[in-house]
């Protein structure tokens, strides 16, 4: 890492890197495929489904009958969301909501994150909210084709999130599709890189690591030159 041998973790100062991108143009797998190239302690990957707001009752029965519209930013409680990134930035525990999408709602447990050096939020609006932007070291958009997102939502929607055909083709016309053209695509332009063929693409994937890296090692830097002037590490010979 650099001309330095000496790595000081900047616990106030986590690096966060939004991963955006339609349903099932494969975000998740990107995000674990930069985890794997890292190859560091203390990555972690948010996915934003975790910030879906609790329904009502009447909303909740439209979702049973795909009738809730998810794909729009109002479903996403982004008051938590820039709450817990805030907290995660400065090196503060975070405490993350549990969602289950068969029971399209909140699960009683949380789980923590305990102040990553980098984390990994993604979502399909992971580059939406201005508040969320601010925090990020590094924006990337993910571009997959429609045809592969939608074959891919329906096998994983039927296998893993207790939908049926008919249902899932139905939010997809509805809701998914039209709200991907209004809100998802134009993170596009807000976008630093913007990755096609997903995992596919190691030559991007490098790219980003070596980013990030570099991004880690810069922190560390000045976060070593704060502790000099603090007297708390000596000069280095
Ligand atoms: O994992 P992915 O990015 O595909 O998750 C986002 C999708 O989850 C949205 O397109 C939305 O339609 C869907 N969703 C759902 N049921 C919920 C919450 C979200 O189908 N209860």
């Amino acid at each position: 890492m650099g001309t330095s041998s000496r790595y000081s973790p900047p616990w106030g100062d986590a690096s966060i890197i939004g991963v955006a991108g339609g349903s099932g143009s494969g975000k998740t797998s990107l995000a674990l495929a930069i985890v794997a190239s890292l190859n560091l302690p203390w990555v972690v990957i948010m996915s934003m489904d975790s910030f879906y707001k609790p329904l009502t009752p009447a909303q909740s029965k439209k979702a049973f009958s795909n009738d809730y519209d998810f794909d729009s930013p109002e479903a996403i409680d982004f008051d938590i969301l820039v709450d817990r990134l805030r907290d995660i930035k400065q090196g503060k525990v975070a405490e993350i909501p549990v969602y289950s999408f068969e029971k399209h709602a909140r699960v009683e447990e949380t789980t923590t994150i305990y102040s990553p050096h980098v984390l990994i939020l993604e979502g399909i609006f992971a580059l939406h909210d201005p508040r969320v932007l601010e925090l990020l070291d590094l924006k990337i958009f993910a571009e997959a084709d429609s045809d592969l997102c939608l074959s891919r939502r329906l096998v994983r929607d039927i296998k893993e999130r207790g939908r049926d055909i008919e249902g899932c083709i139905k939010q997809w016309f509805d809701f998914v599709k039209p709200n991907f053209h209004k809100y998802v695509a134009p993170q596009r332009e807000i976008a630093d890189v913007i990755v096609p063929r997903g995992i596919e693409n190691k030559v991007a994937i490098a790219m980003l690591s070596d980013s990030i890296q570099k991004t880690l090692h810069r922190k560390s830097t000045l976060h070593q030159q704060e502790l000099r002037r603090l007297g708390q590490i000596a000069e280095e010979s």
